[in-house]
């Protein structure tokens, strides 16, 4: 991972920036919306595994109902400690248990084998290849991902002129993340025998999209 975006992760960005950033340009709540989507199409059993790596401050849990989450043995992974805090206020909340890992994903202590592994927004923070590589490592039956996509010709990963938090603003003076490219992502899973069995585009702010993609074990 780039020293710059770990600094940013680990160091600078606040959790209060993070989330009114991410809520303000309706990425919270797109991402959560599709993560309800994800665990209604796989359906995992009663009290089966359901991982969320990269899991942030889990702002997704203000937009969804805990009882979908509720039969599962979850686990929230994530760089930053102190995100990891403010998760756990918002399980406790929700009145959810949850195990809480500090992990970074390109070198990952997640237990293997769960049923249904998700990351939101976590490959562009990372070298998106090797993240493939580790998620695809654990053999989760399914894997969910969600990307952003930028409107034709704005290549550059935030909104160039929208005003950020300025614990975003200065984290992304020096790092930069990288969006994936939607097609390479799936030749990347299929090249560890992970099929792409759905996609679901959500727009959010900015003309831009997130997409959802169900890769499952063949
Ligand atoms: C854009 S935020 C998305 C957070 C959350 N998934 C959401 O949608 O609300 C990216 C998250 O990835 C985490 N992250 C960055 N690099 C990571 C790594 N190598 N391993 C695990 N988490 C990482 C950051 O700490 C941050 O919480």
């Amino acid at each position: 991972m780039d020293s710059s975006l770990r600094r940013a992760w680990t160091e600078i960005i606040t959790g209060d920036d993070l989330d009114q950033h991410l809520a303000a340009i309706g990425q919270a709540q797109a991402g959560a919306e599709l993560a309800c989507t994800m665990l209604r199409s796989t359906a995992p059993p009663a009290g089966g595994r359901v991982v969320i790596a990269g899991a942030g401050t889990g702002q997704m849990l203000d937009f969804l109902d805990p009882d979908l989450l509720r039969p599962f043995r979850l686990t929230f992974t994530d760089l930053n400690p102190v995100f990891l805090a403010r998760l756990s206020e918002r399980l406790a909340r929700g009145g959810l248990s949850a195990t809480i890992l500090e992990d970074d994903i390109e070198r990952t202590a997640i237990e293997p084998a769960p049923d249904l592994l998700m990351a939101t927004l976590l490959l562009e923070q990372i070298d998106w290849r090797r993240g493939v590589e580790a998620m695809a490592g654990l053999r989760p039956a399914a894997c969910g991902i969600v990307i952003q996509e930028n409107p034709a010709g704005m290549t550059s990963g935030i909104t160039p002129g929208r005003q950020r938090p300025p614990s975003m603003a200065k984290a992304f003076e020096s790092a930069h993340i990288t969006l994936v490219p939607c097609e390479e992502l799936i030749a990347a899973f299929a090249a560890r025998s992970y099929a792409c069995r759905e996609t679901w585009p959500r727009e959010v702010a900015d003309g831009k999209k997130l997409v959802g993609l169900l890769f499952v074990r063949r």
